[in-house]
């Protein structure tokens, strides 16, 4: 009997524990460890899900979308960095490093006729981040700044004083559709790379770029800071070259606002702290606080993707978003110090909430986050994108716990910037060569081919297109 009793104490208890497992993760907002068993936990499924979408096993190609992978990979290094567990740099470095490609430069020929300047801003982004980290270098091959360098030479290269008097066009190539608009988040996301290039390598042609985007960008609706008082900072998402850049797609995103909070934070820092820069932090993180933090949500301390949250009709990029916002208010937290007290608790709030939302389960995985963090439970959203997201939230935290500062070349003087030759891959892959005398026979074949060509790419055009993007608001890549 008294076996028997021990026995259903003991299922009991077995019981309670996988129930537990169910219910909200253990967030300490103060707590290292606690934040890093919450970020393994969260981390864990993201990873099965990567391994499920991988297009015919190519390391680092997810199905239908090409930047998201080289943005959980800055989201792993960063999450790296600020808590030590590597269980997954093996295959961040790798898979990071065979994206760059043929060239080492986030551009392969195999996406590049499709991309916009964003999708490979992104990569951009997670080498510069490596770099800051001190994340491993692969040997044998371009250091991770070398990396982050080519896309930025790559990408001033198409600086576009044709139209507006400047700025990036959201997309490369001119039979794109987004050819014709500028959008905030290429040329934000530039901007962020040059900032962070600048302060990493000390390098001044890197924080000329970031001035003279900043500057560009105010001039049109893509960074609004020519506001009536009460009113704070407006960041359009796109404009278009038809209206010389006046009009403005004012979908608001919160990636949008990130991206040019957060390079506004590193050229405050990298400039030893200029008043001018200061301003346009604060001024961004009042637009940031007030947009993305509604007062609703435990006293406007939880971010919420406000424009497609609330009806869950975010698509799959718009869904990675409050992640990268969180990992750059921890940046400007830390590279801003006089922000920090403001920040702090907006971060902290977003991951109580995380802990609270990541309890979902299914097909066998546990620990599954929705889009609302917002909500207590699981609001039955799942895939890699959302467990990404939660995953930057929880990261943020760690980094504001001192462990996630970003480095120059200082500290890591292994990632000295070298030149990588990319002229080869700006070629727009619908032109057609010059036709000599001696090609004329030839040039039916030639001319056919050609049109054979670009009845492929209308085909991939369409076929994107049905994955829910939509080609006027401008917000998403490939
Ligand atoms: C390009 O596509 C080929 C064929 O599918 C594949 O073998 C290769 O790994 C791809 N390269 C990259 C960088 O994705
Ligand atoms: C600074 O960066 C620019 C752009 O990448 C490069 O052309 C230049 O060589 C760099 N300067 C040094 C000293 O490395
Ligand atoms: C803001 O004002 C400046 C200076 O008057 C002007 O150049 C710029 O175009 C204005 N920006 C917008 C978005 O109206
Ligand atoms: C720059 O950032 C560091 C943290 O990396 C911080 O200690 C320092 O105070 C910042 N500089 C200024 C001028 O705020
Ligand atoms: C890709 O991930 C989604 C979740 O984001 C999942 O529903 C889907 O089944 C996966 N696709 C494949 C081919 O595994």
């Amino acid at each position: 009997m008294r076996g028997l009793l021990h026995s259903l104490g003991a299922l009991f208890l077995l019981l309670c524990h996988s129930q537990l497992a169910h219910s909200a993760l253990d967030i300490q907002v103060n707590d290292a460890d606690s934040l890093t068993n919450a970020g393994v936990a969260i981390a864990e499924p993201m990873m099965t899900f990567y391994k499920q979408n991988q297009t015919e096993g190519i390391p680092g190609k997810l199905t239908d979308t090409w930047y998201i992978a080289g943005s959980m990979f800055m989201t792993l290094i960063q999450f790296w960095q600020a808590s030590g567990v590597d269980t997954y740099n093996s295959v961040v470095q790798h898979d990071l490093m065979f994206q760059a490609g043929e060239n080492s430069d986030f551009f392969s020929a195999n996406y590049s006729q499709w991309l916009g300047n964003d999708d490979q801003m992104f990569w951009g982004l997670a080498a510069i981040t490596a770099s800051e980290a001190g994340f491993p270098e692969v040997s044998n091959k371009p250091s991770w700044t070398s990396l982050a360098r080519a896309v930025f030479n790559m990408q001033i290269n198409r600086w576009d004083d044709t139209a507006c008097h400047g700025g990036m066009r959201w997309q490369v190539w001119p039979y794109q559709a987004g050819y014709t608009m500028k959008n905030a988040i290429s040329n934000g996301g530039l901007f962020e790379l040059s900032a962070r290039l600048a302060r990493f390598t000390k390098n001044e042609t890197y924080a000329q770029w970031a001035e003279k985007i900043w500057d560009w960008s105010a001039t049109t609706p893509l960074l609004d800071t020519n506001v009536s008082a009460g009113l704070t900072w407006n960041i359009a998402d796109s404009t278009s070259n038809e209206a010389g850049c006046q009009d403005a797609g004012n979908n608001q995103w919160s990636y949008n606002y990130g991206t040019y909070l957060a390079g506004a934070a590193f050229m405050y820092n990298y400039t030893n702290g200029s008043p001018t820069w200061l301003n346009r932090v604060n001024s961004l993180l009042d637009s940031t606080f007030t947009r993305f933090f509604p007062t609703s949500f435990a006293d406007g301390t939880i971010l919420s993707e406000v424009a497609c949250e609330p009806i869950l009709s975010c698509d799959r990029n718009q869904l990675c978003f409050k992640g990268y916002v969180a990992m750059w208010l921890a940046f400007t937290s830390i590279l801003v110090p006089s922000t920090s007290d403001r920040i702090v608790p907006k971060l902290q709030g977003s991951a109580e909430a995380i802990g609270r939302q990541c309890t979902g389960s299914a097909n066998g995985l546990d620990n599954l986050c929705g889009v609302r963090w917002h909500q207590d439970g699981w609001d039955g959203s799942l895939g890699l994108e959302v467990q990404m997201s939660a995953l930057g939230g929880v990261t943020s935290n760690l980094m504001l716990l001192g462990r996630g500062s970003p480095q120059t070349i200082v500290e890591n003087p292994g990632g000295a910037e070298h030149h990588i030759d990319t002229s080869g891959d700006e070629r727009d892959p619908s032109k057609q060569r010059p036709i000599t005398a001696g090609d004329r026979a030839g040039a039916w074949i030639l001319t056919v081919g050609v049109a054979g060509g670009c009845w492929g790419l209308w085909g991939g055009w369409l076929r994107r297109s049905r994955f829910g993007f939509n080609v006027v608001d401008g917000i998403f890549g490939f």
